[in-house]
């Protein structure tokens, strides 16, 4: 790889925020991180050399890189305008194998399963450990992969998956999980006869990944609908593809832009992939508007707290839900935040209370009762969007906040110091 790779970067381990200036200016929001992850995994279907585009360069894109490399693939960075394109060469014949030391870092990898089992009839995909906020089971992905066929044993640590052939079925999801979806999908291109796929999980990086999959030769209908119907074909050819922009990112600098007061542009960003925050943000006083080149934000110096439950998409999504807690964390009034996709994702508002933040936290909901400011204060990051909301919250604090194992932001943002210094924040990364 160029020097370019994430994975050469000198790695920072702290972020300092110094808080109290409005944002002003223009940020351009990157590729989406769980998009690309996919596109990535879902290369290792067909042979040939692939073009990416909007790829993030983050630690995660990164780790899948290797993971692509184990199986026998060539991953490299190529100069382009605006960013560097990731080509990914696939040969005749590959590994169906992710290693433990791979999927032990980022539990993404577990996408791999699909693509392996559509391709190659078996893989071995060392067992991802949980999060930070709580088990993540992978149960209704090897359900769905076994009514394709595919016969399931664990040894040694690794699921391994076989199958004579796989073909075509009616899959019904308990809940529209977004990995479950992928692998199940991924298999499935590849299978005889027709599948379908109910209450399919509808997020944008799924109809993303539907796009590239019918590019390289797939036939898949209904993406973005709870219903996908999935046409196997013989063979898949290699393809060039772009990453949608990131909503999480977006709703980052939306966060601080909500928490700080200002006005900011943020190029490129989907109005369409986060509507109902924007209508919550607005409801708590922001203006944004949107056009073809991205959102227009305006934020008064104080907003007002609204309640926000997170669901799967079109739902607030529960990879906003720490930026809306510490956001609430000095709106007037009380919002009560629910978290009903993963139970233990409130680790960091003990971080919050540590700057301050007035938060109750019962089960899965958290109660945020407005305080006039948060004071600056040393904070862990637990995980990538758990970081980011410390570093949104000491954007609006009174002082210095120092974001410690802020390694994990760099897992899912690319410079996000040196964006966020961009709109005139104090932000330095060491
Ligand atoms: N679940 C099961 N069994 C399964 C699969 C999921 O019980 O077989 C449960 C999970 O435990 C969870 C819920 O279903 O309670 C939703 O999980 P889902 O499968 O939808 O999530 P995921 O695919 O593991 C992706 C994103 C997450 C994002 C969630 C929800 C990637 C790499 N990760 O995870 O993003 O929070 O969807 O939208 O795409 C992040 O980017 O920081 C991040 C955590």
């Amino acid at each position: 790889m160029s020097n370019s790779d994430p994975a050469s970067m000198s790695p920072f381990s702290r972020l300092i925020v110094t808080g109290g200036q409005p944002l002003e200016g223009v940020v351009r929001v990157g590729g989406a991180k769980n998009s690309a992850l996919k596109l990535m995994a879902a290369a290792l279907l067909a042979e040939g050399t692939y073009r990416f585009c909007n790829i993030p360069q983050i630690t995660d894109v990164a780790l899948m890189a290797d993971v692509l490399r184990a199986t026998g693939c060539a991953v490299r960075w190529e100069d382009a305008d605006p960013t560097p394109d990731l080509i990914i060469e696939v040969p005749a014949e590959i590994e169906p194998v992710a290693p433990y030391e791979l999927v032990e870092k980022f539990r993404a990898s577990i996408v791999v399963l699909g693509p392996l089992l559509g391709r190659c009839h078996e893989a071995r995909v060392a067992l991802p450990g949980g999060d930070d906020f709580g088990p993540r089971p992978i149960d209704m992905h090897v359900s769905g992969l076994r009514e394709l066929g595919a016969e399931f044993e664990t040894v040694h640590g690794y699921i391994q998956a076989t199958t004579d052939r796989l073909v075509g079925s009616r899959i019904k999801l308990d809940f529209p999980s977004v990995g479950a979806t992928e692998n199940i999908l991924m298999a499935a291109v590849l299978a005889e006869g027709v599948t379908v796929i109910e209450n399919a999980a509808r997020e944008p990086e799924i109809a993303d990944l539907c796009e590239l999959l019918n590019k390289m030769g797939a036939n898949v209908i209904g993406s973005g609908s709870p219903t996908m119907t999935i046409d196997g074909v013989g063979e898949m050819h290699a393809a060039d593809h772009c990453v949608i922009p990131d909503r999480v990112e977006t709703a980052t600098y939306l966060a601080a832009v909500g928490t700080t007061g200002g006005e900011i542009t943020i190029k490129d960003a989907r109005h369409e992939h986060m509507a109902m925050l924007c209508e919550k943000l607005g409801e708590m006083g922001m203006r944004i508007s949107s056009d073809a080149d991205g959102l227009w934000v305006l934020a008064p110096t104080r907003l007002r707290s609204v309640d926000c439950p997170t669901l799967p998409y079109p739902g607030l999504a529960t990879d906003f839900m720490p930026f809306l807690v510490a956001l609430l964390s000095t709106t007037e009034g009380v919002g009560i935040v629910t978290e009903n996709l993963f139970a233990g994702r409130f680790r960091y508002v003990d971080e919050l209370r540590r700057m301050g933040a007035d938060i109750r936290t019962d089960t899965h909901h958290a109660v945020v009762r407005g305080v006039d400011r948060l004071s600056g204060a040393p904070v862990k990051a637990h995980d990538i969007r758990a970081g980011a909301a410390l570093v949104v919250a000491g954007l609006g604090a009174e002082g210095s906040t120092i974001v410690s194992d802020a390694q994990h932001i760099a897992r899912g943002y690319e410079d996000l110091a040196g964006k966020l210094s961009g709109l005139g924040a104090d932000v330095v990364a060491e």
